[in-house]
């Protein structure tokens, strides 16, 4: 199995071109499922999960091809869902990735039936799919659960609903919208969520001929249409692998400027950032917008309370990443946990390599700053693995973060990325993704 290794105590200095949104790349695959022409999808992340959704795909039917751009960051996805007799999402894919659970909706408003594995519960809390389900039962769904799956089935097409969802959640927001966009009548979405992967979906739906209004607000109007075409589409930039390479520079010292991102998806840390005591400038770059963040070695942090919240909040996806940092600021931080019930499993992990950090319910106190000292961990998830880089970029000597199958998941080329800013990080074991 491949790990990590790295070589702490040096600052980050130079350019990293942000990849593709792993988070609106998936639900834009899945989109792919809502019309039988050709949808070509570009700006992938050349990840796990990206490979992941494309064997779903696959397996519901679905032509589908995936090229490599030379620099081996990015990926191209050209799909053509012709469609399958008896379309099922198994638990052998769905297992390793929750966002499975985004082909149900589009397979039932086009193809009136769909069995999806239930994805059951993950390293960061259960993560129900009630959501999903209620919504989708309202539009006139008929859902049954049994063996461990979804057996949903609809009599015609589905049918809108004015929907207020219970609570904000970006799968179930994204997986009624695509549903509503091939059913009878005009869908409201109240309590939609905010995320900007929201916005890109619902511009490749826009793309692929689909009508809806409010798109960035959280009431979304949907008018379905019959049938919906094949587009082209780029997704945007990764707001979360933008944040973590912040959180690297300003954990670990340094001068980095981040090419082709957007500071706006990007405000809650950057506020954050520079409260703490980080230099952050904005501009236009070439290739879109740049973010340049300078901490010089010596230049003291000052710790700041974070509490996660569903987007412009704080994101949830960027909490470990936060943690590590707040090792190495002044003072205490108090770090509150709003989306996921058992997102602090790195903390742990902190403590080994030395930070001074406990734990209770759904928040987190660290005090520092702290001399962080390499050893041996191991992560549980995609996020608290990305933490663990970050604080092992920091500590003296060697810090080897073991089970990296969870970064390849959603960071594109991550040590390659910060070798090239100077990093001294390894991959061994010699797997790819
Ligand atoms: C997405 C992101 C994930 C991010 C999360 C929150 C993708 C592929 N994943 O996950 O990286 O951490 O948003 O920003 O985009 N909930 C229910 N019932 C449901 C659905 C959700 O109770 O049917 C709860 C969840 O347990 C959680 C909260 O709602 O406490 C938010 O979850 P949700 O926004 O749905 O997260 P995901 O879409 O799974």
């Amino acid at each position: 199995m491949d790990r990590l290794v790295i070589q702490g105590g040096h600052p980050l200095r130079g350019r990293i071109r942000v990849s593709g949104a792993k988070n609106a790349a998936l639900p834009c695959l899945a989109a792919a499922l809502l019309t039988d022409e050709t949808v070509v999808l570009s700006n992938l992340p050349a990840v796990a999960d990206i490979r992941t959704m494309v064997k779903v795909l696959q397996a519901l039917g679905t032509e589908a091809a995936l090229e490599a751009h030379p620099d081996g960051f990015e990926l191209t996805a050209t799909l053509a869902c012709k469609g399958s007799e008896d379309p099922k999402a198994p638990y052998d894919l769905v297992k390793t990735m929750r966002a499975s659970i985004l082909v149900l909706g589009p397979l039932l408003a086009r193809f009136g039936r769909a069995t999806v594995s239930l994805p059951g519960g993950c390293a960061i809390g259960a993560r129900p799919v009630n959501l999903h389900l209620e919504a989708l039962e309202r539009m006139g769904a008929q859902i049954e659960i049994s063996h461990g799956y979804i057996h949903a089935t609809v009599k015609g097409r589905l049918k809108a609903i004015d929907h207020a969802f219970e609570k904000v959640s970006v799968g179930a927001t994204e997986n009624i919208l695509m549903a509503a966009a091939l059913a009878e009548g005009t869908t409201v979405l109240r309590n939609a969520a905010l995320e900007p992967e929201i916005g890109d979906l619902a511009r490749l739906l826009v793309e692929m001929g689909a009508q809806i209004e409010g798109i960035g607000t959280g009431t979304l109007t949907i008018t379905g249409v019959a049938r919906l075409r094949g587009c082209e589409h780029a997704v945007i930039a990764d707001r979360i692998e933008a944040g973590t390479y912040l959180c690297a520079v300003a954990a670990a010292c340094g001068d980095v400027v981040l090419d082709r991102c957007e500071p706006e998806h990007l405000r809650s840390l950057l506020d954050l950032l520079e409260r703490s005591g980080c230099v952050i400038t904005e501009r236009e770059g070439q290739d879109g917008r740049q973010l340049r963040i300078q901490r010089e070695p010596g230049q003291k942090l000052r710790s700041k309370d974070v509490t996660t919240l569903p987007f412009p909040g704080f994101p949830t996806d960027l909490q470990a990443q936060v943690m590590a940092v707040m090792t190495q600021a002044c003072g205490i931080s108090v770090i509150n946990e709003g989306i996921f019930e058992n997102r602090f499993q790195h903390a742990m992990e902190l403590e080994r390599l030395g930070a001074n950090l406990r734990t209770d319910g759904h928040t987190a106190i660290v005090a520092g700053p702290e001399e962080l000292t390499g050893c041996t961990v191991m992560a549980t998830d995609l996020r608290a693995s990305a933490a663990l880089v970050i604080a092992g970029l920091v500590a003296r000597g060697e810090t080897i973060v073991d089970r990296i199958y969870h970064l390849d998941r959603g960071y594109s080329g991550l040590e390659r990325k910060l070798q090239g800013v100077g990093a001294r990080i390894e991959r061994v074991g010699g797997g790819k993704v």
